[in-house]
């Protein structure tokens, strides 16, 4: 059986835990899921009665496989058995793409049909959550809101219907090469702990976030780029308050973001978003992304372009048989 699900970009952002035992964030978030950058995992019976964790057709770091293996201990004992766990990106790990979201939306996924665990919706949100913060958005097509309710220890998903859900592109501008500095688990933690902005991060995020909403349900662009670069730029403000600081940005990051200033200023449609990482994703519609792609990547230090649309929720593969998976209670 295999499993493959998308990654999504956050155009508000999830940065900071509420508790670190359940992964359960501080604050909501909302992406788009992006079709072309997947995650795809296998699950079969081992023979050889061991646990095998392969990562892009190499053994999982450390790192990696304590994530899986905490999934695993959620399996009943009497039907875990032996297995190789397999799962391949098709972009570049751990570098500001979100590969951990399609991971963890695919592991969790994979695991419940392999075991034939049927877990209920909100049990296989709770596991994608402790993969990955924004794992659970990747159970989702297209825009999507992750909600905590902090009294409850629960989340919920929604689905976001926009005029702009079908226009939307986004062009990722590759600013660098290579594994992030610091992991975001750990960034997080630390703006949390000794950025003195964090609390005003928590207190004005809900704000953003309704914004962001109302301007998805009304197609208005130019809102979602102001809330968006807003949101984006006070995340990086926490972690370059952090103490010691954590630098995600390099020169080429500031050249994508003032090409993006300067060129919407001459009527190109675009906004930016930036992750645990360099890279810098250009919100947009198809029309302009072509542009985009071509201005941005003549950049020097750009290391490449890639143009993404809107994806669709995981697809399940058991025995030849293909599906999308639709588990969204009704
Ligand atoms: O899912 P994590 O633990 O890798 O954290 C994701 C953090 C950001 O990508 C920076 C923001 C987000 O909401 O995706």
């Amino acid at each position: 059986m295999e499993v493959t699900a998308s990654t999504n970009i956050a155009l508000i952002k999830y940065w900071g835990k509420s508790s670190l035992r359940l992964n359960f964030p501080a604050v909501g978030s909302l992406s788009l899921t992006l079709r072309e950058f997947t995650t795809k995992t296998s699950i079969c019976l081992s023979e050889d009665g061991k646990d095998h964790f392969v990562l892009n057709h190499k053994p999982m770091d450390p790192l990696e496989k304590v994530r899986v293996e905490a999934l695993l201990k959620a399996v009943p004992e009497k039907k875990r058995v032996p297995i190789r766990f397999l799962s391949s990106n098709n972009f570049p790990t751990a570098s500001g793409l979100a590969s951990s979201a399609s991971a963890g939306a695919a592991a969790v996924l994979a695991v419940n049909y392999f075991f034939q665990l049927n877990w209920s919706f909100s049990r296989l949100l709770m596991l994608a959550l402790k993969f990955s913060g924004s794992a659970p958005r990747s159970l989702s097509g297209g825009f999507v809101s992750l909600e905590p309710d902090s009294a409850r220890r629960k989340i919920k998903i929604h689905p976001l219907a926009s005029p702009l859900d079908t226009l939307v592109r986004v062009v990722v501008v590759r600013c660098g090469e290579g594994p992030k500095e610091v992991l975001s688990r750990d960034a997080m933690e630390l703006s949390k702990k000794s950025s003195p902005y964090y609390p005003a991060w928590v207190s004005t995020h809900r704000a953003d976030l309704r914004r962001l909403k109302r301007a998805l349900a009304r197609g208005e662009w130019d809102e979602l780029f102001s809330v968006m670069e807003h949101n984006t730029l006070k995340m990086h403000a926490l972690t370059l308050t952090s103490q010691p600081p954590v630098m995600y940005w390099t020169p080429a990051t500031l050249a994508v973001i003032r090409l993006i200033r300067e060129k919407r200023s001459q009527g190109w449609l675009g906004g930016f978003t930036m992750d645990a990482g360099p890279h810098v994703k250009i919100f947009t519609d198809a029309e302009t992304a072509e542009k985009w792609a071509d201005a941005a990547g003549a950049l020097p230090g750009v290391t490449g372009v890639l143009i993404a649309s809107p994806g669709g929720p995981p697809r399940i593969t058991i025995e030849g048989k293909e599906w999308e998976w639709d588990g969204f209670p009704n």
